[in-house]
């Protein structure tokens, strides 16, 4: 493997490590969320509406111009045409930032899992009352286990393409399965639990009654849905450019968001109803992963069998972070790859990753450090945004996590991918797509239904998610 660049060794593995991406964090935590408080049922109708629209059109579109280019982001766009690059670098610019606090966010959720397995055997793995509080704003327990997920993250991405990422996505996936079906039945056992299915699933169709609230679910659902599916940001077009020209472009793109939405349902019906079973506000952000839910397990389940559910519970949520994070850490060592080889250069993908990984961890350390806007007032080493640059204060400036999210999620996502459905749908007209579809012999099912997506669809999607965010962050 000369160039550094490698393949993926099935397609089984392929569709692995890409549900692994695409399955993480936002699954977990932010789906359940979004959808009990944006009319429950109502939300998930509008939400598998926007994956049919625009998902499977998006995810089709960044895996065939990874795969026809065989290059990551940047390289990509840049084969397609030198005035597109730009449009690559938006993808990983974003990836490289959310990196940091993904990978802080994923430290604390081993932090989470190694306090139950310590419960387990007997010892006290999280000591006193209002863990979560002090944790935060614990600054060497937070970097350290930063450092350590980071540390996790470069070691697999090390291991190249199908020697690392795959490897280790086609075991971790499926344990991932297993372990989430086991906290479900655990939890669909418990008396109160169906208070937490009812929260999610009971469609609010008043959502439907005026403009206002359909615009306000909408949005809510679009932003989800890209976030979730590892849209806009490079992810599947570096996953993409691994694959055989021989596997089916069309069918897998249709497999992965359907796999991330049935995994974003079942981890709603984990949480939802477990907090609900034992009295628990269903919250939101942080407090829900790890407030609400460790006091679930440790208090609410309670002895050796609440340990066991909450090790299996943080245990799956790492799995689920940690597939996701090294296909962020992927997108920025395929970049930096790709360059070397376009001029001739040798690239070492070891020394490559290593140091990606660390500059990432370097500029992603203000989010560890403000202990998620805990701030030097309450213990932690550095001011959030707000209070650093004397600015107003508002939902992107309450903590470096939301101002880095603000400038990835917010503003260089959803520019690149309306950039990229414009570019598919008007400029470079759906024959590449076609092509890239149908090079292995497969038929390309439904090519007017995607040229549709792509033309107009796609394009008023992601103006409204474009709007909606920078509303969140700024409002
Ligand atoms: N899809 C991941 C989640 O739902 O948590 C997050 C993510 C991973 C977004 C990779 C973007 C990406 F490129």
């Amino acid at each position: 493997m000369e160039n550094s660049k490698g393949q993926w060794s099935s397609n089984f593995g392929f569709l692995m490590a890409a549900i692994g991406s695409a399955v993480g964090l936002g699954n977990i935590w932010g789906f359940p969320y979004k959808m009990g408080a944006n009319g429950g049922g109502a939300f998930l109708l509008i939400y598998v509406i926007l994956v049919v629209f625009v998902g499977f059109a998006v995810m089709l579109g960044e895996l065939a111009i990874g795969r026809r280019t065989g290059k990551g982001a940047v390289g990509a766009y840049r084969a397609l045409s030198r005035k597109l690059t730009w449009v690559g670098y938006m993808g990983v610019g974003s990836a490289f930032l959310i990196l940091g606090f993904y990978s802080v966010l994923g430290g604390m959720v081993m932090r989470y899992m190694l306090g139950f397995l310590v419960n387990l055997f007997g010892g006290d793995g999280f000591g006193a009352e209002g863990f979560f509080g002090s944790w935060i704003a614990n600054m060497p327990g937070m970097v350290g286990f930063y450092a350590l997920f980071m540390l996790l993250n470069i070691t697999i991405v090390m291991g190249g393409i199908s020697g690392g990422i795959e490897k280790f996505s086609r075991i971790a996936m499926p344990a991932l399965a297993v372990m989430l079906v086991t906290v479900i039945v655990y939890v669909a056992c418990q008396p109160g639990a169906m208070e937490g299915y009812k929260f999610m699933f009971v469609p609010d169709f008043s959502v439907f009654d005026s403009l206002k609230s359909f615009f306000s679910v909408l949005k809510a659902a679009a932003g989800q849905m890209f976030f979730s599916l590892s849209l806009g940001m490079g992810a599947m077009i570096t996953y993409g450019s691994y694959l055989s020209k021989s596997e089916d472009l069309n069918r897998n793109a249709i497999i992965i968001p359907v796999a991330d939405t049935i995994v974003a349902i079942m981890a709603g019906m984990a949480v939802m109803p477990a907090c609900s079973a034992f009295g628990m506000d269903y919250g939101q952000g942080p407090g829900l992963l790890f407030n609400t839910l460790q006091t679930v397990f440790m208090d609410g389940m309670g002895g050796f069998i609440g340990n066991l559910m909450g090790f299996l519970f943080y245990t799956l949520v790492f799995i689920a972070a940690i597939t996701s994070s090294i296909s962020l850490l992927e997108v920025n060592t395929a970049y930096i790859i790709d360059r070397k080889l376009e001029k001739g250069k040798k690239a070492n993908r070891r020394s490559i990753t290593a140091i990606m990984g660390a500059v990432i961890f370097i500029v992603g350390l203000p989010t560890a450090l403000d202990g998620l806007g805990t701030n030097v007032a309450g213990g932690a080493l550095i001011n959030n945004p707000a209070i650093t640059f004397g600015l107003p204060s508002v939902g992107a400036t309450a903590d470096w996590l939301d101002f880095y999210d603000m400038i990835a999620e917010g503003i260089l996502m959803p520019l690149g991918s309306l950039a990229m459905s414009i570019i598919i749908g008007w400029v470079f007209g759906s024959r590449m797509i076609k092509e890239e579809a149908t090079c292995s012999g497969h038929v390309y099912k439904g090519e007017k239904f995607y040229n549709i997506c792509f033309r107009y669809i796609v394009p008023v999607i992601m103006v409204i998610v474009l709007y909606a965010q920078i509303q969140t962050f700024f409002g």
